[in-house]
């Protein structure tokens, strides 16, 4: 009855997407457990580039059903915008290849309005939101006051909810933060229509996991965000508003954690953060520059849903060490390791200096992250484009060296290399 989790193991845009699509040929389901379009997840199949939001990128191999499991924050928008794309692409998205848990929970305008307001009213202090209305819809799934997707099947309560739903919503817009009001009639008739369309979709999520794990089925699961991102696991405040964490996944599928067979954590050879918050290895200047590309590769990083510039730093072993543990991760899978490609020295981060002493785990609390510096232990890059490499011997040793050294720190197998965005840019370890 396996189960394999994909975790982002650092502040998300690890390539867990592009992970996802490898390994859903095996599956018989893939499911994203949490967060909603905030994401954006990359997928590179022969040269045709798909960029995913909310639909669960094993839908571009066809093999896996793909579920929006109850955990997700779904924007009917988004959703279906990505459908209609994906369908002129020739990707079927029929309720035979797609279905929707009706526990998950559905963004609104109002909601995307409130992340607006609330960013603004922030200041300097701002998360860096996607502004997707995430962290509203979450609030108000925790006050028991969402609305959930299968709200889509029942035309009247569909109606009902949203008037009260804008209602109150527009008195904190105008009262709180004198912003404009939404039009709770234009809101109701849009979302009418969503439901129209989008109820043939709508399932019970767990029902169709279990049913799978009961007949011995693989079903991955498709993390969003990464550990860093976690609500309580993460640089909080400076997270998302789920558990992007392994715990999520569980939780956002309904399924024990007796079920979890792999855990696979992903990372980048390097690390990015978009929005605000703690970074102990950002880089500035001409390094930072050439890690994150100008933007004309598709891969360089900028983020996929919101365009704006990664933060990006080298590869923080503190951090992962704290992925490892927090997920329980039986592996990690390393990214965009030919990005690295033409440095001469290759910095890692193996501890940090907080206040004068030398500390090897990692503080969530962002007063104590932020003073952490950095102690790094340098190993020496290699020259040439390792793009074209398919097994370790085809690396050079110094590049195999920087792989060994991230499974000796982390004490864990790394069981995937990627040199490049391509599905077949890979080495199974
Ligand atoms: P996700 O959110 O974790 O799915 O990651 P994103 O898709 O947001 O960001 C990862 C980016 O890196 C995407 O543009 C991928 O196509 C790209 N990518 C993934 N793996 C590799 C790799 O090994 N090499 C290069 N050059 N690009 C990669
Ligand atoms: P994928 O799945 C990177 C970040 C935002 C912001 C914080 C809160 O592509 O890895 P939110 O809109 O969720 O309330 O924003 O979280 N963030 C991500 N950063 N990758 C993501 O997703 C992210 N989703 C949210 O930039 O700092
Ligand atoms: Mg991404």
């Amino acid at each position: 009855m396996p189960l394999d989790i994909i975790i982002g193991a650092q502040w998300g845009d690890e390539g867990k997407g592009r992970i996802t699509d490898l390994l859903a040929s095996q599956a018989s389901i893939v499911a994203r457990y949490s967060g909603g379009d905030n994401a954006g997840h990359t997928v590179t199949v022969k040269g045709k580039i798909f960029k995913l939001h909310l639909i669960p990128s094993g839908i571009i191999h066809q093999d896996a059903l793909c579920l929006i499991g109850d955990g997700v924050v779904i924007n009917p928008t988004t959703l279906l915008r990505e459908m209609d794309e994906l369908a002129q692409r020739g990707i079927d998205v029929s309720p035979n290849q797609l279905q929707i848990s009706r526990g998950a929970h559905l963004i609104t305008p109002a909601h995307i309005a409130l992340d607006k307001a609330a960013e603004a009213r922030r200041g300097h202090g701002a998360i860096g939101t996607t502004l997707r209305g995430i962290g509203p819809a979450y609030t108000d799934k925790a006050a028991r006051s969402g609305l959930r997707a299968g709200l889509l099947a029942d035309p009247e309560g569909l109606a009902d909810a949203l008037s009260q739903h804008v209602a109150a919503k527009n008195e904190i817009l105008t009262r709180i933060y004198g912003a404009e009001p939404l039009d709770a009639t234009a809101v109701a008739a849009q979302y009418a229509q969503f439901g129209q369309r989008l109820r043939p979709y709508l399932v019970d999520g767990h029902v169709v996991v279990h049913q799978a794990l009961a007949d011995g089925r693989a079903v991955l699961a498709e993390g969003a965000q990464g550990t860093f991102l976690d609500l309580n696991h993460g640089t909080y405040p400076f997270v998302t508003s789920s558990h992007p964490t392994a715990g999520g996944a569980l939780v956002g599928l309904g399924v024990g954690p007796k079920q979890a067979r792999r855990v696979i954590g992903v990372a980048k050879a390097f690390t990015s953060r978009v929005g605000g918050g703690p970074f102990p290895c950002e880089l500035a200047g001409e390094t930072a520059a050439r890690l994150r590309g100008t933007g004309e590769n598709p891969w360089d990083e900028y983020g996929t849903t919101t365009g704006r510039p990664r933060r990006v730093g080298w590869l923080d072993l503190v951090m992962l060490r704290h992925a490892v543990a927090i997920n329980s991760l039986t592996e990690l899978v390393l990214t965009k390791l030919d990005i690295l490609s033409g440095l001469k020295e290759l910095p890692l981060c193996v501890a940090y200096e907080l206040d004068g002493k030398r500390i090897a785990h990692f503080p969530t609390d962002p007063n104590l992250l932020a003073r952490c510096q950095p102690i790094y232990e340098k190993l020496p890059g290699w020259e040439y484009d390792i793009t074209q490499a398919r097994a370790m011997a085809e690396l050079p040793p110094t590049a195999r060296r920087y792989i060994d050294f991230v499974i000796e720190m982390l004490d864990i197998p790394i069981s995937v290399v990627s040199v490049g965005p391509g599905r077949e840019q890979t080495i199974f370890m």
